[in-house]
């Protein structure tokens, strides 16, 4: 990383040091990335706002519908499609503004058949548990794990 520095002297611990040794026999290039990576890297604000996003998604329970990975799934009958959305798409279709609504308003699935039942699951209304910058933050977390559609025309 820094040609021509020398090596310093470390006084470690026995125990350090065969940790240490252990852990270079094993490393990989991948390894050392990382650990590269990390030293050198700062988070940003915009990783920091993903990462608390992140932990929201998770501690208010979005993931029981959507999926810990956003894939959704969650069966709903009779609501449009029958399952709950997966969330890695939600960028072809609205903004973040728009997301932002619909986290804070909720919102009832259509219905697949108009003389059916009503769909057992909908899109809460979020404002009155979460702060907007809560839910801006869950915005950027959805954001950061878009994918592109795989056809484009
Ligand atoms: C009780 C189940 C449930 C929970 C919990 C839940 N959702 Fe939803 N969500 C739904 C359903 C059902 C829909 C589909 C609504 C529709 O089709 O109009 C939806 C729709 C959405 C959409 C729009 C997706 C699209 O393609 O139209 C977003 C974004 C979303 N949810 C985000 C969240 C976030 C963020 C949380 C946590 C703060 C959350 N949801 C928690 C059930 C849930």
């Amino acid at each position: 990383m820094y040609p021509g520095s020398s090596m310093p002297a470390y006084d470690l611990e026995p125990n350090a040091r065969k940790a240490l040794l252990a852990f270079l026999t094993t490393a990989t290039p991948d390894d050392a990335q990382l650990i590269v990576s990390c030293r050198t890297r700062a988070l940003t604000p915009e990783d920091v706002a993903i990462e608390a996003g992140k932990r929201d998604f998770a501690r208010f329970g979005c993931v029981g519908c959507h999926g810990t990975e956003l894939q959704g799934g969650v069966a709903n009958p009779n609501a449009q499609g029958g399952e709950v959305p997966s969330l890695l798409h939600v960028s072809d279709d609205y903004t973040k503004d728009e997301v932002i609504a619909l986290v804070r308003n909720g919102r009832a699935p259509p219905l697949e058949n108009t003389a059916g039942p009503t769909p057992p699951l909908y899109m809460p209304a979020w404002k009155y548990v979460l702060s907007e910058e809560d839910i801006s933050r869950i915005a950027d977390y959805l954001w950061s794990k878009q994918q592109k559609k795989k056809d484009s025309w």
